[in-house]
């Protein structure tokens, strides 16, 4: 691509080369994803336009690159009828509604043969319209009802992956007339980045990448859609004087990559009807991991003739069906918002909602998070809302609908006492979370013991919630520590309880007595101690008294530990209640199995001290010096600091022993490490 000054002074030939530079180098980085020079450079080139057209009025044209912003605001978005209208599809929910289609259609056909179909996203954002007369885009419009569309041209234009050109296919002239159809759409992180940008400036946020994209089409002003991220995917097309050289959807579709749409890459041409239902599971499962929200699949034949013979009924085209996913998102009211006591004593309102069906699955209760969260979407009991359930997380509250008010709703008054135990509760400056503070709240002590029954810590088969609300209402149990007292008499007195049940709880608690040393540690329910950070502290102590005595800094010179954790093991460690209740799990047989049998704690010459090992040592290797090391207790690491208890120098040491001896660390040969770690050496003066 052309983009220097032929050196006549051209004006008119240098504005047509950076025109077609910028037009190159936009389609490179919207619609291929593969930019081909630096954004900065592309800045350069969009300035120099920019200055030239100023001066050049003369030169001015509605399919420059600089055309894609600063069109003025308008006062009202002007309505405009379309001569092919854009139809809806019908909807299918089930395998079996596609077969009926498939068979359908071939009835109508009157055919026995299998018909091929292409199949595409169904893009969840909003249809539109682009109307290009020999190659330059004239019009844009929203699909409306379908007939009548609103005029968003400029808004349009701002998208830069819509040709405001369509690029030359083989140096053939462009159509005379074509009409593009596609998805304009916002990806999740997209929205994600506009809404915290909303949250900032105090302004609503958007309940979905759909609306978000709706709202930013529909502006008045170009500048606002300009700066919201939005693509376009195209899928069809209306009016093409062009159409007699395609015979199938999928050529349309690669027709239209190669005049600068982008296609999305999930479709699947000319299928048979079996792999539908193929490519429909496999989505529903991968939609997650998409970075936009898709409904459904949209099922097209691919044949144009077997189209044209299908026709329209005045709704859609029989050609077509959607096969939408369940749905996430549905409306129902708030009938109650209840509190619920953690763990930890957080309390999380929860909105008890009028049970609806959600992605074929049941919901009744939906987490609104803290209180902020409620003040900031304005929640209040007797509310219509949208609920969201996505993938296993549990449902939340999107937004109110406000045109659903009554004025009978009653706003979210945050409790004064803790619901189950009576104790005020306290939220403390800065942070978002209301906590009931008694560590002996009825509502606390249940949920930490099914924390410490649950799989990944004690893993007690058969100890379920129904039965540790009893346990704990009964006052058999206010300590996971008391778990180890129960025995089958006491068990046997409870509800639904038979002797057989009683008796295999007993023997799962008896099992769980033998435990890794990791499990026990996220058993013990250390805040921000979850199975990663307790495998990372089992693996980097593999003694209980070690991690108890553990500094913050020894803690945080774990890699994967950040303060936060430090911070936090160590309190639970100062806290006499938590030490007790170790002392009393051990007390009730409970044994920590660590993870390497050679464990020798108590040499204290090496058990918490800090190596760093530094040149070749003789008859040990590095790895193995390390594991010998660890195995008794001690740490080592990579440079010498003043934390550092023993350096251990070979042949030929590196400047990692200068720095041992100015800073009066203590240094051993290979033979002194030897008696060190053979309990014949004492620790160092
Ligand atoms: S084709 C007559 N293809 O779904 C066929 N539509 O409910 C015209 N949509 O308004 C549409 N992805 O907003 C088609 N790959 C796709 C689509 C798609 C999303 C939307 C479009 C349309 C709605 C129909």
């Amino acid at each position: 691509m052309d983009d220097g000054l032929n050196g006549t002074g051209d004006i008119g030939h240098r504005i047509q080369s950076l025109r077609e530079s910028l037009h190159y180098h936009n389609y490179r980085y919207h619609v291929a994803d593969d930019p081909e020079i630096s954004d900065a450079a592309y800045d350069r080139m969009f300035k120099e336009l920019l200055e030239l057209e100023a001066a050049h009025p003369e030169f001015a044209s509605p399919d420059s690159p600089t055309a894609r912003v600063g069109a003025l605001p308008s006062t009202a978005l002007q309505s405009v009828r379309r001569s092919v209208p854009m139809l809806s599809i019908n909807n299918a929910f089930s395998d079996d509604d596609i077969f009926e289609f498939d068979k359908r259609l071939r009835r109508h056909l009157q055919t026995d043969g299998p018909i091929r179909y292409t199949v595409e996203l169904k893009l969840d954002g909003i249809a539109v319209e682009l109307v290009y007369h020999d190659g330059l885009l004239t019009q844009g419009t929203t699909r409306g009802d379908g007939l009548v569309g609103e005029v968003i041209t400029s808004n349009l234009k701002t998208i830069g992956s819509i040709p405001l050109r369509l690029r030359s296919q083989d140096d053939q002239p462009p159509p005379r007339l074509l009409e593009v159809r596609g998805e304009v759409i916002m990806t999740k992180a997209g929205l994600t980045r506009l809404n915290s940008e909303r949250l900032k400036r105090q302004e609503p946020l958007f309940a979905n990448t759909r609306n978000a994209a709706a709202g930013s089409l529909r502006q008045l002003d170009p500048s606002i859609t300009a700066a919201r991220p939005l693509e376009m995917f195209a899928y069809g097309i209306g009016n093409f004087t062009d159409i007699d050289r395609y015979t199938g959807h999928d050529d349309i579709l690669r027709m239209l990559g190669s005049l600068g749409f982008k296609i999305n890459p999930h479709t699947r041409a000319r299928v048979g009807i079996e792999e539908v239902i193929a490519i429909y599971g496999n989505m529903e499962k991968s939609r997650e991991t998409l970075p936009y929200e898709i409904d459904g699949l949209v099922i097209k034949v691919d044949d144009l003739a077997l189209q044209r013979r299908l026709g329209a009924t005045s709704r859609s085209p029989r050609w077509v069906i959607a096969y939408k996913f369940p749905a996430v998102q549905e409306t129902t009211t708030i009938d109650a918002i209840e509190i619920q006591v953690g763990r930890t004593g957080a309390l999380t309102p929860v909105a008890i909602l009028a049970p609806v069906r959600i992605g074929g699955v049941q919901v009744s209760r939906a987490t609104l998070h803290n209180e902020d969260e409620i003040r900031r979407k304005d929640i209040r009991v007797g509310d219509t809302v949208l609920v969201q359930r996505a993938g296993d997380v549990i449902p939340e509250v999107v937004k109110v609908i406000t045109a659903r008010r009554t004025g009978r709703e009653i706003p979210f008054v945050m409790t004064a006492v803790c619901p189950v135990c009576g104790t005020p509760v306290v939220r403390i400056e800065g942070e978002a979370v209301t906590r009931c503070v008694n560590a002996a709240c009825p509502a606390q002590v249940k949920e930490r013991i099914n924390h410490f029954a649950s799989k990944g810590a004690f893993d007690i088969d058969g100890l379920g919630e129904k039965l540790i609300d009893q346990i704990v209402d009964k006052g058999l149990v206010s300590s996971p520590a008391d778990l180890f007292l129960l025995d089958k008499e006491r068990l046997a007195g409870l509800e639904r309880m038979g002797e057989k049940s009683a008796d295999n709880i007993v023997a799962a608690i008896e099992k769980s007595k033998r435990i890794s040393f990791d499990a026990f540690l996220f058993a013990l329910g250390i805040r921000f101690v979850g199975e990663h950070i307790a495998r990372l502290l089992a693996d980097a102590f593999n003694d209980m008294e070690r991690l108890a005595a553990a500094d913050i800094e020894t803690l945080n010179n774990i890699e994967g530990v950040g303060p936060v954790v430090s911070d936090s093991v160590r309190r639970f460690f100062e806290n006499h209640q938590n030490r007790r209740l170790i002392a009393c799990l051990i007390n009730s047989g409970v044994t920590i199995q660590y993870s390497r049998s050679a464990v020798v704690s108590d040499n204290a010459a090496v058990s918490g001290k800090i190596f760093v090992f530094t040149g070749a040592l003789e008859n040990l290797g590095r790895d193995e010096a390390k594991a010998l090391v660890e195995s008794l207790g001690g740490r080592v690491t990579g440079s010498v600091s003043k934390k550092t208890d023993y350096v251990v120098a070979g042949t030929d040491p590196g400047s990692k022993l200068e720095k041992a001896e100015s800073l009066g660390i203590a240094i051993l040969d290979e033979a002194g490490f030897k008696r060190l770690i053979s309990g014949q050496s004492s620790e160092p003066s």
